[in-house]
């Protein structure tokens, strides 16, 4: 049986095998990691329309649900609104959301492109050699990404490396279910603090605090709940940006001619940043469900109870619905209907913030930094291969 997931024949290159499944048909019979069988959807209409099947199920604990040792698997993740179906989900969704908004995350804009600036001044600042290269990863993307999720949900940055190391341990397949225990209670711990402080000291000046004031103090939410959708938002809310920020920037120099488009051309900046989302797809595993009935895809019938992957690469990679997938085309009309950010009931709540995050950080690098190059070559660049998000390690930097 195909082995899933299948390994990329270069780092910066979508598994070739992706192709191959695509005009296989829908779906295909694979085998997990953990020996278990599931199906996999590649064709991006398919991915799409299972997506917004209403009877799917995101319940991690279900047996049948596919599983690679996603953060998502293990407590407390197991139990927020990301693994939740129907009204349960649709409860914290109505939550969270307003706190995601157009209009919230417009008043957030001018508090990224502050963070970003502060960012760059402390980049530039560093003493760095031709020996001793920048890392635009530590340096930059992941302090951009940290320092604002920390400001969202009201959290002192100086927290910053205890949720970094946790995130990553969580979200690395390589990781022991005792170290993802461990990593999941460090950062629960943190959020615990912050709910408590903010019980004791309400506050309208951070999601946390509306959070906690408006459903904790009224009996609406518990307190555990609100704990643990926190530590969902904090995890999935630095990783993500951080890792499409150094991604995309890396591409800006192999391609040195988007990056100039990217400074010179403001209008040209929203589109390029879906066609590095789609491009670049960095839940790179897939989404996973449980179907909750029939799903007949061509000749092909998905069984009750069954576990299905939807893989964002493969329909991001899609021929029939994407023309040349293979490159990086900024003025790519259908660039925005890529599903990097998932589609559907759970389709990502951060989506707007992280759109904001990735156009500030690479406008402020093509502005300040005209002169990035690479400081070594890229088969030395060293990628997280084994990760939920596909990411760089370290980017290193002259400029
Ligand atoms: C480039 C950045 C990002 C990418 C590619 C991304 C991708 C995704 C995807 C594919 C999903 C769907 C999961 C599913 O259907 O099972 C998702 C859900 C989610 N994302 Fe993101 N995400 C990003 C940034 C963020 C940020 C910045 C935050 C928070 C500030 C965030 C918070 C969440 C949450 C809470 C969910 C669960 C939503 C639900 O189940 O209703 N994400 N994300």
């Amino acid at each position: 049986m195909n082995e899933y997931p299948a390994a990329r024949e270069a780092p910066d290159l979508v598994p070739a095998r992706y192709a191959d499944w695509r005009e296989e048909g829908p779906a295909t019979r694979v085998k997990l990691p953990d020996g278990r069988p599931a199906w996999l959807v590649t064709r991006y209409d398919d991915v799409r329309n299972v997506l917004r099947n209403a009877t799917l199920s995101s319940d991690t604990s279900a047996p049948a649900c596919p599983r690679f040792g996603s953060a998502v698997e293990v407590p407390p993740l197991n139990t927020t609104l990301i693994a939740l179906d129907g009204p349960a989900h649709t409860r914290l969704r109505r939550m969270l959301g307003p706190e995601f908004s157009i209009a919230s995350v417009a008043r957030l804009t001018p508090v990224v492109d502050r963070i970003v600036e502060e960012s760059l001044d402390r980049l530039t600042a560093g003493r760095h050699t031709a020996d001793a290269p920048a890392d635009l990863v530590e340096g930059f993307a992941l302090p951009v990404a940290s320092r604002l999720i920390c400001h969202i949900l009201g959290l002192t940055y100086e927290a910053h490396a205890t949720f970094e190391r946790s995130t990553h341990v969580l979200s690395a397949g390589t990781s022991t279910a005792q170290q993802k225990l461990d990593a999941g209670a460090t950062i629960v711990g943190l959020v615990t603090e912050l709910v408590a402080q903010r019980l004791r000291e309400p506050t309208d000046a951070d999601l946390t605090g509306r959070l906690t004031g408006r459903y904790v103090a009224t009996g609406e939410l518990t307190e555990q709940e609100a704990v643990h959708n926190l530590t969902l938002l904090l995890g999935a809310g630095h990783h993500t940006s951080a890792n499409m920020t150094s991604l995309s920037a890396l591409s800006f120099m192999l391609h040195p001619s988007l990056a100039r488009r990217f400074r010179d051309e403001p209008e040209v900046r929203p589109n390029l940043v879906e066609e590095l989302l789609r491009h670049h797809t960095i839940v790179q595993l897939g989404l996973s469900r449980v179907a909750g009935t029939d799903i007949a895809l061509g000749d092909t019938v998905i069984r009750e109870g069954e576990g299905i992957v939807l893989s964002l690469q493969g329909a991001n990679g899609d021929p029939r619905h994407f023309t040349g997938p293979g490159t990086l085309d900024p003025d790519r009309a259908e660039a925005r209907y890529h599903l990097a950010f998932g589609f559907g009931p759970h389709t990502c709540i951060g989506q707007n913030v992280a759109r904001v995050t990735i156009r500030s950080a690479l406008s402020g690098l093509v502005q300040r930094l005209p002169g990035m190059r690479l400081a070594v070559p890229l088969e030395q660049l060293s990628f997280n291969d084994a990760l939920d998000f596909h990411g760089l390690r370290r980017l290193p930097v002259h400029w």
